[in-house]
């Protein structure tokens, strides 16, 4: 039996064995990947030995890998696809809420399981990869593609994204039915492109990479994340995908990545006909080899022009053959070789929307669902409400309940909101069901759309508030209004929202918002004027219920934000962990004085924040040393009170500032946090443990160090000064 076949050998040996029987057509071929459903890219996958095909399911993935078994070495294909908050392309599948949603549960378990969700039903289906998490940072909500970030802090994005790629892949291994690859993207800095422009360049230091950048993907790398994507976008000029710096030395050398790097779509394309650093598509052929990507999304010309390169001796086969062994590693390693090759309708029958997979689907929702503003409206008495007036087009519309990277999205080729739609319990829903129960009468009408400048009913909108007991208005964005190539320069609300709001809220009822939008927008009024506030970034199929239930008190609300909400869009970015600068807030010399003239120096809501229906306290925060050596770790504790009658859960978050060190750093920065449930009147020590090298920075000669010196460490309930308790320590 050949070797490669062999299932007594070890995968080492088998890939091996395999790739010295590989002419260089077959070698390139398995670098390629094409998108199945255009540019008849199926018929390619003899012509040009395809080893991968993107966005593909049903039964063209079927064909294809059927097909590919029957070519001369019978290699399997690897599909990828964007299964971004659960596997969304599929109708029948589980939807989650949005990263951005997610995140705000702090929740790892909940995140973890998403992932695990996820990959059981992606691999059930026949496909072995999907490209996520996204691990961008989220600084700029002008972006369009802000919605898939988990928020705007760095370390918190490592631990998120590192729960989630264990999600995926597990820790066993993939030659199962369970676990599939994990894609970090957009590698990296994707998000810092100029003005929130999406996939325009980004300018960012090298330090400022080294900060904040790099190292969640250095965590998810080390932990065993099988694949980057390299980002569209240019760092200082220089294009991600023709990075050596960041393809070779930092993730390849540096972090050992053990996988393979695949590029965004068209990234090699692009080096000659968007970038222009290539003279022509030959020569970003070559750029694309010797920067270190392995696998080619998109780019066809790739193919023959690598083929070229090499039989001209421009380019060394060791390049390609580095590469290639990567991508059939993931092949073997997958099974894909052995019995893990085919899926069968029984099995994707039996995972797709699996009972315990929306029960999954819904927590998350429940969890990501963060209260900003309740002048005790919430919740709702017994007997207090008679009629409920529901208005604003969100409170029942599927896209925007469930975002981008589902159904409606570009990528998945359709536009109407019929998928899901069976699933999805939309505000509407949720509200009603719940409402009857208790014999309240719910009225909705639309009264605006953010899609459509001319559908005002607000004066319908304000008679009904009127007559109600209760409003509760959903506004927020749409699909149209986010998502890639949908940066915006404004992020007030869209369509007569606005009108909407101050029509209902003249009614004089008690007004309950629900911003179900893909990302903060700039809502003052809201807050203002608003007697409640509930915060859902793009909640998941299930959120019309778990909102419902938020409303009646079935569920402490238990969010908090991953991101501030500017007040402006000139206000961007306002990022919690922002450097004091030289005309200090804090400059006694000028008291009371903003940085801007026009606008408050603090953003609308900040990172960190979010209530439920009891206060808590918090006191007694303690140190286990005073002074530390070099190398060890800070035990730190704290008790919380939770002083309200509601059970609940709080998310206690510590943070760190570096007094006084070499080079500024951000005025302080997260470094740990914990969940924890306290029952009414309880009071729990939450113990929590800040390892020494978090308390690093990046020094002038680009290392990370821990200075000697002293440094605050903060525990509270935000980022916010007022709610963090402060003590200091010292480094030796
Ligand atoms: C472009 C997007 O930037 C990336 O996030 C996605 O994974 C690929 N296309 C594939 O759809």
């Amino acid at each position: 039996m050949d070797v490669y076949k062999d299932q007594s050998q070890s995968y080492e040996k088998r890939c091996a064995d395999l790739l010295q029987r590989m002419t260089l057509e077959e070698k390139v071929g398995q670098m390629m990947q094409l998108p199945a459903n255009f540019d008849n890219n199926m018929d390619k996958l003899e012509s040009m030995n395809i080893g991968s095909y993107l966005h593909c399911t049903g039964d063209m993935m079927r064909e294809l890998q059927t097909r590919a078994e029957k070519t001369r070495l019978g290699i399997p294909l690897i599909f990828g696809i964007d299964a971004i908050h659960g596997h969304c392309f599929d109708n029948r599948a589980t939807v989650f809420p949005t990263q951005l949603g997610v995140s705000c549960s702090w929740n790892r378990d909940l995140i973890r399981e998403m992932g695990a969700v996820t990959a059981r039903e992606v691999r059930a289906n026949g496909i072995h990869w999907t490209f996520s998490p996204v691990l961008c940072v989220g600084r700029d909500a002008r972006w369009g593609r802000v919605d898939e970030t988990f928020g705007e802090d760095p370390w918190l994005i490592g631990e998120m994204a590192a729960e989630m790629v264990e999600g995926y892949q597990g820790k066993e291994g993939f030659a199962n039915w369970e676990k599939i690859l994990a894609c970090g993207k957009h590698y990296a800095a994707y998000g810092e492109a100029d003005g929130g422009r999406d996939a325009y360049e980004a300018d960012v230091s090298r330090r400022n990479m080294l900060t904040y950048f790099l190292p969640p993907f250095e965590k998810i790398v080390k932990d065993g994340c099988a694949t980057l994507m390299a980002g569209y976008q240019a760092i200082n000029g220089e294009p991600c995908s023709a990075s050596r710096w960041l393809l070779r030395d930092q993730a390849k050398e540096s972090w050992d990545l053990d996988g393979f790097i695949v590029t965004d779509w068209d990234n090699i394309g692009s080096l000659h006909t968007k970038q222009k650093v290539a003279e022509d598509l030959k020569e970003a052929a070559y750029i694309a080899v010797t920067a270190g990507n392995d696998m080619i999304m998109t780019t066809p010309s790739f193919y023959k022009h690598t083929i070229e390169l090499v039989k001209e001796g421009r380019l060394d086969e060791s390049m390609i053959n580095d590469s290639v062994r990567r991508i059939l590693m993931a092949k073997f390693r997958l099974g894909l070789f052995d019995e893990y090759r085919h899926t069968s309708p029984e099995r994707e029958a039996a995972a797709l929307g699996r009972e315990d997979h929306w029960e999954a689907a819904a927590q998350a929702s429940r969890e990501s669902l963060v209260l900003l503003k309740n002048e005790g409206i919430l919740p709702l008495k017994p007997g207090a409400v008679k009629t409920i007036t529901l208005v604003g087009a969100n409170a029942d519309d599927v896209v925007a309940q469930l975002g981008d990277w589902s159904f409606g999205s570009m990528q998945a080729g359709a536009s109407d909101d019929s998928f899901h739609r069976d699933v999805t319990v939309t505000l509407l829903a949720g509200l009603k069901e719940r409402a009857e129960r208790e014999g309240i009468t719910v009225n909705f009408v639309k009264g605006a759309d953010p899609l459509d400048e001319n559908l005002d009913e607000c004066d319908q909108a304000a008679a009904a508030a009127r007559e109600a007991d209760l409003t509760v208005a959903c506004v927020g964005d749409t699909l149209k209004l986010h998502g890639e190539f949908h940066d915006r320069a404004n992020l007030d609300l869209t369509g007569k929202q606005q009108k909407l709001l101050e029509a209902v809220k003249a009614a004089g009822t008690p007004l309950c918002v629900v911003l179900l939008a893909s990302k903060p927008l700039t809502v003052p009024w809201i807050k203002e004027n608003a007697d409640a506030l509930v915060c859902a970034f793009n909640p998941g199929a299930k959120a019309g219920e778990g909102i419902a239930e938020v409303l009646f008190g079935d569920l402490n609300p238990m969010g908090k934000l991953t991101i501030s909400f500017p007040h402006h869009a000139g206000q961007i970015p306002v990022h919690y962990n922002r450097f004091s600068g030289w005309h200090s807030m804090n400059d006694p010399a000028m008291p009371g004085e903003e940085r801007y003239i026009d606008m408050p120096e603090e953003p609308l809501f900040v990172f960190g924040e979010g209530m439920g229906f009891s206060p808590f306290s918090y006191a007694d925060l303690k140190v286990s040393k005073s002074v530390l050596q070099q190398g060890e770790d800070l035990e730190v504790s704290v008790s919380v009170k939770n002083e309200g009658d509601y059970d609940g859960w709080e998310i206690v978050q510590l943070y760190i500032n570096d007094q006084f060190s070499s080079l500024t750093t951000p005025v302080k920065e997260l470094r740990g946090f914990k969940r924890v449930y306290i029952r009414s009147g309880e009071t729990v020590t939450v113990d929590l443990t800040l390892p020494f090298e978090e308390l690093s920075l990046i020094n002038a000669d680009l290392q990370r160090v821990v200075e000697p010196g002293r440094f605050d460490i903060m525990v509270g309930a935000s980022s916010r000064d007022e709610d963090l308790l402060k003590t200091v320590i010292r480094v030796e």
